[in-house]
């Protein structure tokens, strides 16, 4: 790892932020997800988190609505014992015009130690990651279509549960992959993790064929993109990143694309149905199916606080090993 060049290793090659899985090897990310694994939350049992973050500061920057990015970082970093706090496009300093960099420097001047951001623009993560101060990481909440780290890596650990061998895998996401930064992520640790089989399903507008894509075969018909898969994947239409033009007909898109059981017959009979959220109930997804026994839509959701959790401890323990933040 010592000859990695980017922005998010430091000079020993480990993960100084997480702006992006692009060039993340196989191993780290298998050593998240090992890391994550005893972090995952038995429901209604009490647990009993190590207090990795205690005395550490983590704020969230969310410069985008989120229900589950946002919580789940806040709930891991509460659970591993650190202060937390939020900023918001609209209740920050930002309203009144203050740049990205100037509210990372206020923010390092309360000695935050981590921080969150979610933004529409890609590419600022790296900016923040290029201004922090060697005390502070940066981690990419979600930036524009091309990153959302952490849902890959919550994506891969979902089914790394339930069907750990990538390489045996035929794994089918359907819907706006070209504007999906959930789907970029997603594939890209799939493929770390050694997925051959990828196919994207959806109408050829929305089917792109550069990296991470590039291996993955197209499909415009579901069924037969969806044909003896074992992992089917819906994606939200992601209407804030489209014209008026590019808009679809809800109906029309359900009639070809959403997932019913009756579709599902097309893929293996053990086939898990991910979501990464939130969900158009009726035009990605019908309700049988979001419900169903196939779905592993919440367990996503729950298995996101403990990777978020992993990638936390993670950066900080890297920290620790650098001398220089020590001074
Ligand atoms: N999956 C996801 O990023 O959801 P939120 O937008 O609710 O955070």
């Amino acid at each position: 790892m010592n000859n990695i060049v980017s922005p998010q290793f430091d000079a020993q090659g480990r993960l100084r932020h997480l702006l992006t899985l692009d060039g993340v090897p196989a191993a780290e990310i298998e050593a998240l997800l090992a890391a994550a694994e005893p972090l995952i939350a038995t429901p209604g049992v009490a647990a009993d988190y190590p207090a990795a973050l205690a005395g550490r500061t983590v704020a969230t920057l969310f410069f985008e609505p989120s229900t589950r990015t946002r919580c789940s970082f806040e709930l891991a970093a509460k659970r591993l014992g650190a202060d937390v706090v939020h900023l918001g496009a609209a209740g920050s300093s930002a309203a009144k015009g203050e740049s990205l960099a100037d509210t990372l420097y206020t923010l390092e001047a309360m000695n935050v130690d981590l921080l969150i951001v979610r933004h529409k623009e890609s590419g600022v993560c790296e900016k923040l990651a290029a201004l922090a101060g060697p005390q502070t990481a940066i981690v990419n909440a979600g930036e524009g279509r091309t990153d959302h780290p952490t849902q890959g890596l919550l994506d891969a650990l979902t089914i790394a549960r339930r069907k750990p061998d990538f390489a045996k895998l035929g794994i089918a996401i359907v819907g706006d992959i070209a504007h999906s930064r959930v789907a970029r992520s997603a594939v890209t640790a799939f493929t770390a993790l050694g997925a051959t089989d990828l196919r994207l399903v959806g109408p050829t507008a929305w089917l792109p064929e550069e990296p991470p894509f590039a291996a993955a075969k197209h499909f415009t018909r579901l069924g037969e993109g969806i044909a003896g898969a074992d992992v089917v994947m819906a994606l939200r239409i992601q209407k804030e990143r489209m014209n008026s033009a590019e808009l679809p007909d809800s109906s029309s898109y359900f009639e070809n694309y959403g997932l019913t059981e009756a579709r599902l017959a097309a893929a293996a009979p053990d086939a898990l149905v991910m979501h990464p959220g939130p969900m158009n109930r009726g035009v990605e997804i019908d309700d049988e199916v979001a419900d169903g026994w196939r779905a592993v839509i919440r367990e996503q959701v729950r298995n996101g606080v403990a990777v978020r959790m992993a990638v936390m401890m993670r950066l900080l323990e890297n920290r620790a090993d650098r001398e220089e933040v020590l001074v």
